[in-house]
């Protein structure tokens, strides 16, 4: 029997474990239907701020054999144009997740009450933008994370989740879960790119992206052990109870398969989607399922947070 691939994270039915990392092919009307007609179990909107932006300057995405380096700076065409789409993107039938982000802490109440109201399925909040020049990712303040989510939590009724940056010390997995806690959080994304990276091109003695000086978010298979290390922290440190969808180096069925032993619900999917497109949420789909039914496995479900410790 065909292994169950569909999940449900805080009450929301998703027909796939498999969906876009908000960013990834999602700033317009064009990508966000491509991703409603895909086999992606839901729509997650590109990081929306109060104004349109156009981002940083090009070239600010560059792709390499173990992953990507980007500092787009978050283009995408304003809360409102998405608040008036996403109505129409429920003809696909599939979760819509709206991505907030915003430039100063007001702006992401101002987003939140009005996206709310345009009825997305869920709400991802993101602590966690590198690529703002002069804007650090609110996610490394814990204190500045807290305040802002209990602001934004009573102005959000569909489930409310939060898209962490990476964290590399089990003191910082500590604080911030008990923030997440404390914020009454539905759910988690993790992680964001891992911000702050230079890649060089050694033949031509340069950076291979504009903004920053080449300082940029690293994504794909190289960010992969980190992104399952704060999975799993934070699946152990929550307990299991807040789900989370993990993100950071799924190229194959069996990262996904890894992302789950560790913790994760769901994944979402950035530089792979990048660099194959849609399609490439169908071979996601049938190498996890031949993964799960070779092991054993019936469902996602099945092996979440099944990792053996030694
Ligand atoms: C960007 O637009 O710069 C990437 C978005 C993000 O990392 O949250």
């Amino acid at each position: 029997m065909t292994p169950e691939l569909s999940i449900t994270i805080a009450g929301v039915r998703f027909p796939s474990c498999f969906m876009n990392a908000a960013g990834a092919r999602c700033v317009t009307r064009e990508e966000l239907e491509r991703l409603g007609r895909s086999r992606a179990g839901a729509i997650v909107t590109k990081s929306m701020t109060v104004e349109a932006r156009q981002g940083n300057p090009e070239p600010r995405y560059f792709g390499f054999p173990s992953g990507s380096i980007n500092s787009m700076g978050l283009p995408n065409l304003g809360y409102l144009a998405y608040a008036e789409m996403i109505p129409a993107l429920r003809t696909f039938k599939k979760p819509i997740i709206a991505s907030v982000a915003g430039l100063c802490e007001d702006d992401f109440l101002v987003i939140a009450k009005e996206i709310n109201a345009s009825r997305p399925d869920l709400i991802e909040v993101n602590l966690s933008c590198p690529n703002i020049p002069g804007k650090p990712q609110i996610g490394y303040d814990p204190e500045a994370s807290e305040r802002l989510l209990k602001r934004v939590r009573p102005l959000i009724t569909v489930p409310m989740g939060v898209k962490l940056p990476p964290y590399f010390d089990p003191v910082h997995h500590q604080v911030m879960a008990e923030v997440i806690r404390r914020a009454d959080v539905d759910f988690l994304s993790l992680i964001n790119s891992v911000g702050n990276a230079l890649v060089v091109d050694p033949d031509r003695e340069a950076v291979v992206i504009k903004p920053k000086g080449g300082f940029g978010g690293l994504g794909g298979a190289i960010i992969k052990p980190v992104a399952l290390a704060n999975v799993r922290a934070f699946w152990k440190l929550l307990e299991g109870r807040v789900p989370i969808i993990g993100t950071g180096g799924v190229v194959r069925g069996i990262d996904a398969f890894e992302h789950m032993l560790c913790g994760a619900s769901a994944v979402q999917i950035g530089t792979a989607l990048v660099e194959e497109g849609v399609d490439v949420f169908e071979r996601l789909e049938r190498e996890l399922a031949a993964v799960l039914a070779q092991k054993g496995y019936g469902s996602v479900d099945s092996c979440r947070g099944k990792l053996r410790e030694l």
